[in-house]
């Protein structure tokens, strides 16, 4: 019989299913909350009470889509953490009681090293040991990864993720969330150098992008005091040169752990790899220092449960299970 798994995510805001078949992933089904728009950020009580109103519609969506009847499902995967306490136990609660029901195998899933297995989905697949800078909107990660199991974080933000210096950066130009796409549109049009924001370098490998937040939030004072309509004038350009900032920083350390490592596997992840501008900094890398580098579809970069089938995989080939009496950790490590 084929290994047929269903995986649930359900980390943060966007509740998902997938359906993965001897490993290959047969769908994504994705529902995302518009409902923290207006908030500049997710609302974890909202995000918890949206979860628990799309999950089962989500999941019915994958049974039926895969053709693969309730009765043939192998095992059931869900997301344990890092995430969102109320979010986590809403997937891990349903993952439970779903395959309690089914009497099949649970298996837990870290979060960001699914994020990292997203890029095993479809070809071309990196090669161990790989670098994978993994970038979202509560981490920002330099990770060595040995195996498809075997990763060790080798550096990371000290303070916030770069998803939340886009995110905020967004929110104080008045835009709504998630504010990191709407950058990414705006800094197209606009002059990377008309504004220049300082670049915070943290010894080793590790990031710090609590300063820019600070630095972007006077920048705009100052110059509203000035001129009431600054935003409005110069939206492009601040959003080029914010985006510059932030890909420069992110960049400098790729370049070093690269180095350091002596690695030429370079692959992004994360929510914010689906960023145009880190795309083609990327590209120019690549050509300058002979890197391989790995990008995944728009659909498998953003929160999604195919990348946790995909993990669930690799764990099932391993007879990595996990009890009934497993738990969501907020935090958890790799
Ligand atoms: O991985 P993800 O979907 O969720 C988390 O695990 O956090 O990442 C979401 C983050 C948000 O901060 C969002 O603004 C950012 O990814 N993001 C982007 C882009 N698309 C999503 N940031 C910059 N440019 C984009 N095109
Ligand atoms: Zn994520």
């Amino acid at each position: 019989m084929k290994i047929n798994i269903l995986a649930i995510e359900s980390s943060c805001d966007e509740t998902s299913a997938s359906i993965i078949s001897d490993g290959k992933i047969l769908n994504n089904i994705v529902a995302t909350q518009s409902v923290h728009e207006k908030y500049g950020g997710v609302v974890p009580e909202l995000a918890s009470r949206a979860h628990q109103q799309h999950l089962i519609p989500v999941v019915h969506e994958a049974i039926q889509s895969s053709g693969i009847p309730k009765s043939e499902l192998s095992a059931i995967a869900f997301t344990k953490g890092p995430g969102l306490m109320g979010s986590l136990i809403v997937g891990v609660s349903f993952a439970k009681s779903f395959a309690y029901a089914l009497g099949i195998p649970i298996i837990e899933v870290n979060h960001m090293q699914a994020h990292i297995l997203a890029h095993f989905i479809e070809d071309p697949k990196p090669v161990f040991p790989f670098i994978c800078l993994t970038v979202s909107g509560g981490h920002t990660q330099l990770v060595l990864v040995k195996d498809f199991l075997q990763m060790e974080i080798i550096g990371e933000t000290s303070d916030d993720a770069v998803g939340e210096a886009f995110d905020k950066t967004a929110k104080l130009l008045g835009l709504p969330y998630p504010g990191g796409p709407l950058i990414d549109k705006y800094a197209k049009q606009g002059n990377p150098r008309a504004f220049a924001f300082p670049i915070s370098d943290m010894a080793g490998l590790n990031f710090s992008f609590s300063g820019i937040k600070t630095a972007v939030l006077y920048f705009l004072r100052d110059n509203i005091k000035l001129n009431p309509d600054f935003i409005e004038q110069n939206l492009t350009d601040i959003c080029a040169s914010v985006q510059f900032t932030l890909i420069n920083m992110l960049m400098q350390k790729l370049k070093k752990a690269a180095k350091e490592y002596n690695i030429k596997e370079i692959a992004i992840a994360g929510g914010v790899s689906a960023n145009s501008g880190l795309r083609s900094e990327l590209k120019i890398l690549a050509e300058k220092f002979g890197w391989n580098i790995y990008v995944p579809k728009i659909e498998y970069c953003t929160d999604n449960a195919a990348m946790i089938a995909m993990a669930a995989h690799f764990k099932y080939l391993k007879s990595e299970f996990c009890g009934l009496d497993v738990v969501p950790d907020a935090r958890l490590k790799f």
